[in-house]
């Protein structure tokens, strides 16, 4: 029953793929597929390409691909408007003299705010209808850029935060998101909906957020670039949060240079943010990121770390990092590694559940409107409509463990003391003795290295599975190193271009 029913999704979709390209074909229409956001500024440029004609496509394509993708909750009922004002802008302004973002269309992941008529609710029913105060201070830094806000992309509810048993990629409101290369395969979380959305073409551009993984991961398996910054650096004002010790906003684009260049775009002070992004903004180089888009400085030292490397074969899987002048020291290990991979014992757990309930309470206080105002209310919520939010399924046994905490106590304090001991004499300290600019691994099993030290780490795509499911390799740093990461990253994607678009296998 089930399999025939996505039979059918199926055949409908290759149908009206190929009904789309005739369609194209008799236009002459500019193809955006694929294009990058120096593409597309080119073509408006070149009077080939307006924002409406590109607003118009990607609206198509959401038509056409999320039914069976999902990556998208929400699109913006404004969206043709904001890109016919963005034509407007482009012929009463000097050519370049607009931001790279202007006139180009971004999702961003359910839980960052937007003060227009986009819904924010973390992929959840028991926010819909909530009305936030502001714009987040990301989005506010994106609209003066110029960039179209497209809409919401789904993600795996409350970020995978409420339940360990729902799916990567699932949430109430957003249904199952789907990894467009092979569409049974997982397309990790928690910010699916952005990697998806990019990936398979149904935006430019993407914003995702990270706590542990949720940048990383999605990025991979969807065969595009992620950006996880150093904590702070970009702001979470207006993000539902999980914890501000970890969490960070980042892109999620199909090449390291459009992902530059919207973090180019978001980092900096956040007044809703102020301490963190205070701090952070030491790490800022004048002239911003775009500049270490470099291909000469791909001669780095690399440590392949066997202890968290998932692929032990990363040389021979995906390039031959020495032939290309890079320095690799093998076998590292990160003290402690076992420790640090265990939630449980590292006291990431213990630390997470306190602060989501604190700080998830106070965004909830502080809408203007909201069906729900804690998280004992989002968990009565949960209960009362349990048939619609599968919560009989999947349950909200992490909701329940946070929701009986009590703040941060002598456990919480020793927790996060712990975090930074294990991140100190491991992590860093590593790097440090060994004189180390990144650390590479396959696949995201380092997360919860670059998480518990707010660390920034960049997913390049790098192969392709058996199957057809895109592998994405990482390269993390230690805070404020993502000018070298990046020359890193783009190095290794100019010398192996390994992406390629989706091709929607069963
Ligand atoms: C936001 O949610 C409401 C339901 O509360 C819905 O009617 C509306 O269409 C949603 N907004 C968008 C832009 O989808
Ligand atoms: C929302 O954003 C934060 C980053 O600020 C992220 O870490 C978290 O996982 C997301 N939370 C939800 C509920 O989606
Ligand atoms: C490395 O990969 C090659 C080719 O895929 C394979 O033959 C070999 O067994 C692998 N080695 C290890 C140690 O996994
Ligand atoms: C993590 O550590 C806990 C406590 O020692 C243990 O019960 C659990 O099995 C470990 N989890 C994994 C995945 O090894
Ligand atoms: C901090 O970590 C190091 C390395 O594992 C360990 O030797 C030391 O005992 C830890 N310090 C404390 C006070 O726990």
């Amino acid at each position: 029953m089930q399999a025939q029913r996505s039979l059918a999704l199926l055949s409908l979709f290759a149908f009206s793929f190929l009904a789309w390209h005739s369609q194209i074909d008799t236009c002459n229409a500019l193809s955006v597929r694929e294009a990058t956001i120096q593409d597309l500024q080119n073509a408006f440029q070149q009077n080939q390409l307006t924002s409406r004609q590109l607003v118009e496509f990607y609206l198509n394509e959401i038509k056409r691909l999320n039914p069976i993708l999902k990556g998208v909750i929400e699109v913006n009922p404004d969206a043709l408007y904001l890109a016919d004002k963005a034509d407007q802008e482009k012929k009463a302004k000097q050519p370049g003299s607009l931001s790279w973002l202007h006139g180009i269309p971004i999702l961003l992941k359910d839980n960052i705010s937007t003060k227009d008529k986009l819904n924010t609710t973390g992929g959840s029913l028991a926010l819909l209808g909530s009305v936030v105060p502001r714009d987040a201070g990301v989005v506010t830094k994106l609209r003066k850029a110029g960039a179209i806000i497209l809409g919401k992309a789904s993600l795996s509810e409350w970020a995978n935060f409420r339940s360990l048993t729902a799916p990567s990629g699932w949430s109430a409101r957003g249904g199952q998101g789907k990894n467009p290369y092979v569409l049974s395969a997982d397309p990790c979380g928690s910010s699916s909906g952005s990697a998806i959305s990019v990936a398979s073409n149904m935006v430019a551009v993407s914003l995702g957020t990270e706590t542990d993984g949720s940048i990383i991961c999605p990025s991979g398996f969807n065969g595009v670039v992620g950006i996880k910054p150093t904590v702070g650096l970009t702001g979470r004002g207006g993000v539902i949060p999980i914890s501000p010790r970890q969490d960070t906003v980042g892109p999620i684009c199909r090449t390291v240079s459009d992902a530059v260049t919207v973090l180019d775009a978001i980092v900096g002070f956040d007044y809703n943010d102020a301490q963190a992004t205070r701090i952070a903004s030491k790490y800022i180089p004048y002239g911003g990121y775009t500049q270490f888009l470099k291909l000469y400085s791909f001669c780095y030292s690399f440590s392949i770390d066997h202890q968290t490397v998932l692929i032990q074969n990363t040389t021979t899987t995906f390039l031959n990092f020495r032939q290309h002048g890079a320095i690799l020291v093998d076998n590292l290990e990160i003290a402690n590694i076992n420790t640090i991979l265990n939630s449980t014992l590292s006291g990431e757990a213990t630390a997470l559940l306190a602060e989501f309930k604190i700080s998830l309470n106070s965004y909830l206080k502080e809408l203007t409107a909201s069906p729900v105002r804690s998280l004992a209310e989002v968990i009565a919520f949960n209960q009362k409509f349990s048939d619609v939010e599968m919560i009989k399924e999947f349950g909200q046994e992490i909701f329940l463990a946070s929701e009986a905490t009590n703040g941060i106590g002598t456990a919480e304090k020793k927790a996060t003391w712990n975090l930074e001991n294990l991140t100190r004499s491991g992590f860093e300290k590593l790097m440090i003795q060994n004189k180390l600019h990144a650390l590479v691994t396959a696949g995201a099993g380092v997360a919860p290295v670059l998480a518990i030290g707010g660390f920034p780490g960049i997913t390049v795509p790098a192969a392709y599975d058996s199957k057809g499911v895109p592998i994405g390799i990482c390269f993390g740093g230690l805070r404020g190193s993502e000018p070298k990461l990046i020359e890193i990253a783009y190095g290794f994607e100019q010398a192996t271009k390994s992406r390629k678009p989706p091709t929607f296998l069963p």
